[in-house]
């Protein structure tokens, strides 16, 4: 048989009872046969610091490691005041220095996000995807995820209910593991 797709899923927010937590809890479930959904650890990341990009604490060795493991990548982020919330951005920098020896360089990578407001996150996945352009990173373009008005559309035991976004995590995944294998045949 051949090796599963690892799939490196990071979530934006360090909240108990984080929808965007959930949210990637549903993805787990709905990965596509022939892949595997991990979870990156970003709590306690201290925060960056250029002068100690060469010789980082140990938890930014690990993150760079589980990202360059992973086949893909899988961004599940709040919106912050109209962006990526600081923690993610964080992880972000850590792991793409020192220059020349980004974790991110080539990977694939999807986005989806979760917002108690009517935008679902919008503005903070299109900045993430400003970012990937200079992390090199190969996005899935469609289609976009963006749950709105989070509040409706968990259980009170975290289930994500809403049968509109399960289908969009689906398809998601789905396109993400074919990017991903089209990507690794080149
Ligand atoms: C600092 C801060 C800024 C926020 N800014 C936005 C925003 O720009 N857009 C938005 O839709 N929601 C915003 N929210 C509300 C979040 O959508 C809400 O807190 C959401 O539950 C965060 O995701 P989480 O449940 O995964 O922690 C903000 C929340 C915080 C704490």
């Amino acid at each position: 048989m051949n090796n599963p797709i690892v799939i490196l899923g990071i979530v934006g927010s360090l909240r108990r009872d984080s929808f965007n937590r959930m949210a990637l809890k549903a993805a787990q479930q709905l990965a596509p046969e022939g892949s595997r959904l991990d979870v990156a650890d970003i709590d306690g990341l201290p925060g960056f610091n250029q002068d100690d990009e060469s010789g980082p604490p140990a938890k930014v060795t690990e993150l760079k490691q589980q990202i360059r493991n992973a086949d893909a990548i899988l961004f599940v982020t709040p919106e912050y005041n109209y962006s990526v919330p600081g923690v993610l951005k964080n992880a972000i920098d850590w792991a793409s220095r020192p220059y020349g020896d980004s974790a991110w360089t080539g990977k694939s990578v999807a986005v989806m996000g979760a917002s108690v407001g009517m935008m679902g996150t919008a503005r903070a996945q299109y900045h993430l995807r400003q970012m990937f352009v200079f992390l090199n990173m190969h996005a899935v373009n469609q289609p976009e995820v963006m749950i709105s008005n989070a509040a409706k559309r968990f259980d009170d035991q975290g289930n994500l209910t809403d049968e509109t976004s399960r289908k969009l995590i689906q398809q998601l995944l789905q396109e993400l593991v074919r990017w991903t294998k089209l990507l690794q045949s080149q």
